[in-house]
């Protein structure tokens, strides 16, 4: 995942798994941050967890017929002999957390955030890495259609704020465990009645939904009168998908309908969402989620509802990169300090103490470089003020402040430099 012309060491990154190094991974960390934010605003608040949990956590809760869970856990026996996998995915594990921890017995929703590396045994390619990075937030404990409309907002507020424009909310209702059985069937008649392969009439007997999301033409083209869930859902999760759209409309939040919608997980219920970006190639799933209303219960707990989503910090860098958006600031730091001379260091680390205790984002020549091979540094740094302090400057108690925009210098008094460089930053 490098590029580099000369050899490199004997080691490589695994395959599949990406390395993020500067000045790239200022991109990334900002783009997480973004994500991050956005969910603060709305009152989530964070919750750490293990990157590993009990196999059978995820078989439970993500679905064992699930490409996930069946083909690509890491996982793995400890030294005591007890099955761990590496998380695949975020919202089990949550849900274990507030099972144990009791946060269901509080007020509800409980309104979480996470973010972190997950790991899927996928075959890698463009945006499909074995290492990926969520930022996923997750609300328990309520019903409310607001809630519904409110994860989604965020998400759409955080794709904006990373300064996206691109992207496509697409959105439907797969409805609940009443209404969802008749349906099953329904689809598995009409799916009995094709020409399918062997493959794909095992896929119709486990998971006939699943079938929908069959990329080959041929099949989408006996498809293309299946009877869809979007038609068949209860009257209550039919009025609960109305108001989810009125309250989106009300937030201004863009969407289309997706009624052939299939995610990779079992657990959704209800209001489910994806977030597209074409500009992504084959892997244009920037983030989804959904409801999961049977998951708490499910999984040893009470019988709450709960709504989240899951976003690939990767892929909305990629989709920020496609869109030609850079996000965070691209200079390591603002002020570079440049002692020239003997006795200039001590001085000059004195003075980037005081500015990065201002707050202003500092840095230093090391090792007692010559002034030109200096003043490059300062210039790849993306800093905009230049501090040279020599012999002179030492003596006469000054510091040359350079802005490295205009090439304009001035002599200022030590004592006043913080002050001048603030206001030069403006
Ligand atoms: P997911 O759709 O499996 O949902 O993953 C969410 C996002 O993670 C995807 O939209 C994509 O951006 C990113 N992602 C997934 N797999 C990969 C990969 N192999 N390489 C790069 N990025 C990837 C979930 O994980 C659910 N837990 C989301 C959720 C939370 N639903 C309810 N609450």
């Amino acid at each position: 995942m490098t590029s580099t012309t000369g050899p490199t060491g004997p080691f490589a990154a695994p395959k599949g798994v990406p390395d993020y190094v500067p000045p790239r991974s200022r991109a990334f960390d900002a783009v997480r941050r973004t994500l991050l934010a956005a969910a603060d605003r709305a009152g989530y608040s964070p919750i750490e967890l293990p990157v590993f949990e009990d196999t059978a956590l995820f078989a439970r809760g993500v679905g064992e017929s699930t490409d996930v869970v069946a083909k690509e856990m890491y996982s793995f026996a400890d030294r005591g002999g007890r099955s761990v996998t590496l998380r695949p995915e975020g919202t089990a594990g949550v849900m274990r957390s507030v099972i144990e921890n009791r946060l269901d017995k509080g007020s509800l929703p409980v309104k979480l955030v996470y973010s972190g590396p997950f790991f899927r045994y996928e075959r890698p390619q463009a945006g499909r890495y074995r290492q990926l990075q969520q930022v996923g937030i997750e609300a328990i404990g309520s019903d409310d259609p607001a809630l519904d409309a409110e994860v989604i907002a965020v998400a759409d507020e955080a794709f904006r704020a990373v300064g996206l424009a691109g992207y496509r909310l697409e959105l439907t209702s797969l409805g609940d465990h009443t209404s969802r059985p008749a349906y099953r069937e329904l689809l598995q008649r009409f799916l009995s009645d094709l020409p399918l392969d062997e493959a794909t009439r095992e896929r119709a007997r486990l998971n006939p939904l699943r079938v929908l999301d069959d990329k080959r033409p041929a099949v989408q083209e006996m498809l293309a009168d299946a009877p869809l869930l979007l038609d068949h859902l209860g009257a209550e999760s039919a009025e609960h998908f109305t108001e989810v759209r009125a309250l989106l409309d009300a937030l201004g939040v863009r969407y289309v309908i997706n009624p052939r919608m299939v995610r990779g997980l079992d657990y959704y219920t209800r209001t489910t969402f994806e977030f597209v970006h074409p500009g992504l190639g084959a892997q244009s799933g920037m983030g989804g989620g959904g409801r999961y209303d049977g998951l708490m219960s499910e999984l040893g707990g009470a019988a709450l509802s709960g709504i989240g989503f899951g976003i690939g910090v990767d892929r909305t860098l990629m989709a920020a990169e496609a869109e030609g958006v850079q996000v965070g600031s691209s200079a390591r730091c603002e002020v570079y300090g440049i002692p020239v001379g003997p006795g200039t260091t001590g001085p000059l680390v004195a003075l980037a103490g005081e500015l990065r205790r201002a707050g202003i984002r500092t840095d230093l020549a090391y090792g007692g470089r010559a002034l030109k091979s200096a003043m490059k540094l300062a210039n790849d740094s993306g800093a905009r003020v230049a501090l040279l302090l020599g012999e002179n400057e030492l003596a006469a108690g000054t510091v040359t402040v350079r802005d490295l925009g205009s090439g304009e210098q001035a002599s200022i008094a030590s004592g006043r430099v913080v002050e001048h460089v603030v206001s030069l930053l403006g």
